[in-house]
């Protein structure tokens, strides 16, 4: 038994390029990261065994970038939809733009890099903003703090939570990702047919079934669309 769609509802799956205008790298644009650096050696827990002095610089830097960045208008525009819906936000990215342009309810799928984590069974989470970790720093129960991201190979979080919320949406808004990872990729399989889907990036390669396609910069096509979707509720934007 299908869970009932939502008239209200909005679902939006954001990946890197909603951050690229805000100066964060993608990561399979030609400048991306995984174009750039070992995703092998630096995003997996076989890379974090071998080397992880490495793996923290890595996460290091791009801390202190993604904490220095500031949200675009795609950011803001997904946020504007507040005022007319009830708007999920799961995101693939690390960052916390979506939360500093307005949007009350993200759920990040890949981790965040402002958090910190132990590295036992189950372990406590700390809220490190743009601070570095370092070798040797280590939780309240005595583990080495790593990156509280999901790596290559590890489970990613609430993913659950993010299909109920993809299955019960009316609108499902899909940009800045390559749709390249699952099972993030996989949500947009419980999208209903009777929803409203629409996909804006780039360009695509994946383009699924169903879904409008707008291809373009995240922070041209956004404010439009939302513009559309809020007088369309009623609301001027
Ligand atoms: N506006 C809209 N789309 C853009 C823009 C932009 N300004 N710039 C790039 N894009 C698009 C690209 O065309 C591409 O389709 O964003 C997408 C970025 O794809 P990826 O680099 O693969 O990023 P993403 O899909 O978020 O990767 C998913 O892979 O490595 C893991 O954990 C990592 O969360 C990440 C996951």
């Amino acid at each position: 038994m299908k869970p009932d769609v939502q008239p209200n509802k909005v679902v939006v799956l954001s990946g890197a390029g909603v951050s690229a205008e805000s100066g964060l790298p993608t990561f399979r644009d030609s400048n991306g990261l995984w174009n750039t650096f070992s995703w092998q050696e630096l995003a997996s827990p076989d890379g974090w065994k071998r080397h992880p002095e490495a793996v923290l610089a890595f996460y290091n830097e791009r801390r202190l970038q993604a904490w220095q960045a500031k949200p675009n208008a795609a950011h803001a525009a997904i946020a504007s939809l507040e005022a007319a819906y009830e708007v999920v936000v799961i995101t693939q990215n690390v960052d916390e733009l979506h939360e500093r342009a307005g949007s009350s309810n993200v759920i990040h799928l890949h981790g965040q890099l402002a958090y910190a984590r132990g590295t036992s069974e189950m372990p406590k989470r700390y809220r490190i903003e743009d601070a570095p970790i370092s070798m040797g720093q280590l939780c309240e129960e005595g583990t080495q703090l790593r990156p509280d991201i999901v790596w290559f190979g590890e489970e990613i979080q609430f993913f659950r939570e993010a299909r109920m919320h993809v299955a019960t949406a009316a609108r499902v808004l899909v940009v800045g990702t390559s749709l390249s990872v699952y099972p993030a990729a996989a949500l947009l399989n419980v999208a209903r047919s009777r929803a409203q889907k629409v996909l804006v990036t780039l360009d695509v390669d994946k383009w699924p079934f169903g879904f409008t396609f707008l291809r373009g910069k995240a922070t041209q096509v956004l404010p439009n669309l939302a513009a559309r979707w809020l007088s369309e509720a009623g609301r001027v934007a």
